[in-house]
């Protein structure tokens, strides 16, 4: 793999141990995907900053770096709010590890935007290289943004992060951006035919780690959310696109669809949805943007939840929304920034979650331990209201 002077300096230790493990990390990697160099990236999204997920361990390798990022990076939801994590009941012990994680990432000069929706908080653009790890981030990224990422681990990420570069493979390179299957979806009138995250949840089961080339659908922005991180949950789809939606598709190369083609029909979508009892609710997975925290604000307007209902968001998108933000917590619902449905311990202490989410559907059983059941955000209210 070629490298340039500098980046064989830092490989040879001349701008520290930590640097040139790091670099180490990157030729590693592109060496095993045949890599022929490495690309600059504009930003880094690192995961393994719940202490949930990183334990001892993970914390024990964070505290021994000893260098900073090159360029702008934010970390993955963590286990708990920073500010208030007594009120989604987390116990001390937690929260002491999960900030002893919070320092030891802020020495390494990452903003402490605990978020898989980076993209709400600075732009990323079409084009552009970046080195992020959460799956719906990098869903969203590849293939509503038209940006280039493959999907990162949480040290490859902080690799890239330090040296400003990441090896040059895989969904950096337009030939391996191509579609490789065709999803039609039946159109139909059943109630749920347009729950993007049930769509994705399917979709992501029939694509496994092909890259679908969806068709017969107009998804918004937001229900493309829904619908990659779905597919990421359930498959392994880091890039997808939508036939005229998303922006590689209006690009001669992709006028072809597919050959290989699976038809989801609506008696499927309507399949995974159930009606069976629930004792919490959890929406923003991934975490929700203005306009959705808006429609749930107009939805719970005048209601008052009648068990645990939080919705969980990006801090900084938190903050900028204040008005919505209190409209829905005066119904009792939470709006919960920093982390997740499956990060944190909170929601594992709940026998059944609904939630609006097709990731959310795809992990919540494995990683809380509790069932799940999905529906749309409307049927969340109805459900945690009457
Ligand atoms: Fe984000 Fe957590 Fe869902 S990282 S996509 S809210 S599982």
């Amino acid at each position: 793999m070629y490298l340039d002077n500098e980046d064989e300096m830092i490989l040879s230790g001349e701008y520290g141990e930590t640097r040139q493990k790091m670099m180490e990390i990157l030729v590693a990697l592109g060496k095993v995907f045949g890599a022929e160099d490495l690309v600059p990236i504009s930003s880094a999204q690192i995961s393994g900053a719940s202490y949930k997920t990183i334990g001892e361990w993970g914390l024990e390798w964070l505290n021994n770096l000893d260098a900073r990022v090159a360029v702008p990076s934010v970390l993955n939801p963590i286990g708990m709010p920073r500010d208030n994590w007594r009120e989604i009941g987390i116990s001390k012990e937690f929260a002491e590890k999960q900030n002893e994680v919070i320092k030891a990432y802020k020495k390494l000069g990452i903003k402490l935007e605990c978020t898989c929706t980076p993209y709400y908080l600075s732009n990323t653009n079409y084009g552009d290289h970046l080195a992020w790890s959460e799956s719906s981030a990098v869903s969203y990224a590849n293939s509503v943004l038209g940006a280039r990422t493959n999907r990162e681990g949480g040290p490859s990420a902080l690799a890239a992060a330090m040296i400003g570069k990441t090896p040059n493979y895989g969904l950096h390179l337009f030939k391996n951006r191509m579609p490789e299957i065709t999803i039609e979806i039946e159109k139909g009138e059943g109630k749920h035919s347009s729950h993007f995250g049930a769509i994705g949840y399917l979709a992501g089961k029939a694509a496994g780690n092909k890259i679908p080339f969806l068709t017969n659908i107009r998804p918004s922005r937001d229900q493309l959310k829904a619908l990659g991180a779905a597919m990421a949950a359930s498959g392994a789809v880091a890039l997808y696109h939508v036939k005229g939606i998303t922006p590689e598709t209006k690009l001669p190369t992709f006028a072809e669809e597919p050959s290989e083609k699976i038809i989801i029909e609506q008696s499927e979508i309507e399949s995974i949805f159930s009606d069976i009892t629930v004792d919490a609710v959890a929406v923003g997975c991934p975490h929700c943007s203005p306009d959705e925290l808006a429609r749930l604000s107009s939805l719970l307007e005048g209601k008052k939840v009648n068990k645990t209902f939080f919705v969980f968001v990006a801090k900084g998108v938190k903050n900028s929304n204040l008005e919505y933000v209190m409209k829905i917590e005066k119904s009792g619902a939470k709006v919960v920034e920093d982390t997740c449905i499956v990060v944190s311990p909170a929601m594992d202490k709940f026998d059944t979650v609904m939630v609006d989410s097709g990731k959310a559907f795809s992990y919540v059983p494995n990683m809380c331990g509790c069932n799940v059941r999905i529906g749309t955000l409307e049927e969340c209210v109805d459900e945690a209201t009457s």
